[in-house]
């Protein structure tokens, strides 16, 4: 199957003109819609064998359900949203559409598919799920199929606790009157790449962050359990006694297990990648 008609919704946003650009290349035609474009999210719904949300949670969910009961059983509905619970929710709720709740794990800095992984919540429908999970292999991503709520728990790891640690780290640079310029002169090159991924973050849109740590309901267990592993890190690693320091690190050394020599090695890639440049 090829040549369809995709209508992104939000298609004049980031993520919406990558997938443009992607599905046109790979043959399709297809349509976008903003809030100040020609065609609406209506017409593309009524217009379009695929229709993708391509917007922030909030509009995704008014919009399936102002779209939803446009569509029909042979159309497939989609979105791009970092959550998946409450949108595929409302798709399946609003439509009778086939949904698949996708989420591309990349930003739009991103230049080809090949290697990035994208996960698929399968919504209702075998057919285009199939045909998405394709497109997407085809050129090189890596598909996989997760429940929704076990997307959102492994997401409040990945991104919510993640991107809550880079913001403090800014913080904690901010209160010490640290400025990343001064760092790096005296920077090694791990700190340089942790000053990296601190500009990077406060470089982009700083709303999508914030939700993206407010809007997953799991976050805050994950934060509590990052406080306690802080308070032992403490423990152990702020006081003299240097065999229970040992003997931590080593339990946590045994649990990571052979990644940490992967780490090791794609690490010095990008280390040299960015002391070459
Ligand atoms: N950026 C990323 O790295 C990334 C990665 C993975 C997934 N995502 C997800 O992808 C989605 C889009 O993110 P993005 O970064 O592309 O955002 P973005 O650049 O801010 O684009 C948002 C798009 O949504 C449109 N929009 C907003 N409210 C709308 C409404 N009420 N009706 C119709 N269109 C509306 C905007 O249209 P206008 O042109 O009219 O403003 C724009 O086209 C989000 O759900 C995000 O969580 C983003």
């Amino acid at each position: 199957m090829s040549g369809f008609t995709i209508g992104i919704i939000g298609g004049t946003g980031s993520m919406g003109r990558w997938f443009e650009r992607f599905f046109s290349e790979a043959g399709h035609t297809v349509r976008i819609a903003g809030r100040r474009t020609s065609l609406s999210p209506e017409h593309l719904a009524k217009k379009s064998e695929v229709v993708i949300l391509s917007v922030p949670m909030g509009a995704a969910l008014s919009l399936s359900k102002k779209i939803g009961p446009l569509m029909s059983r042979d159309q497939l509905l989609m979105d791009f949203c970092s959550l998946k619970e409450t949108i595929l929710k409302a798709m399946l709720c609003h439509s009778s559409a086939q949904v698949v709740g996708t989420h591309p794990l990349f930003g739009p800095f991103t230049r080809s598919l090949h290697g990035q992984n994208v996960i698929v919540c399968p919504g209702r429908g075998k057919n285009w799920l199939e045909w998405l999970e394709r497109e997407l292999r085809e050129r090189g991503g890596i598909v996989t199929r997760m429940d929704p709520a076990a997307h959102d728990r492994n997401m409040a790891v990945i991104q919510g606790l993640t991107h809550l640690l880079t913001i403090c780290m800014g913080r904690t640079l901010q209160k010490m009157n640290m400025t990343l310029d001064e760092t790096i002169p005296c920077s090694t090159p791990v700190f340089r790449i942790h000053a990296d991924l601190i500009g990077r973050l406060f470089a982009q849109d700083l709303n999508l962050y914030a939700d993206l740590i407010a809007e997953n309901g799991y976050v805050g267990e994950a934060v509590e359990t990052f406080f306690s592993a802080l308070e032992e890190g403490r423990k152990f690693l702020l006081s003299d006694q240097k065999e229970k320091a040992a003997i931590f690190l080593d339990d946590i050394r045994r649990f990571l297990g052979n990644f940490c020599q992967t780490g090791l090695k794609e690490s010095n890639i990008i280390i040299d990648a960015v002391f070459s440049e």
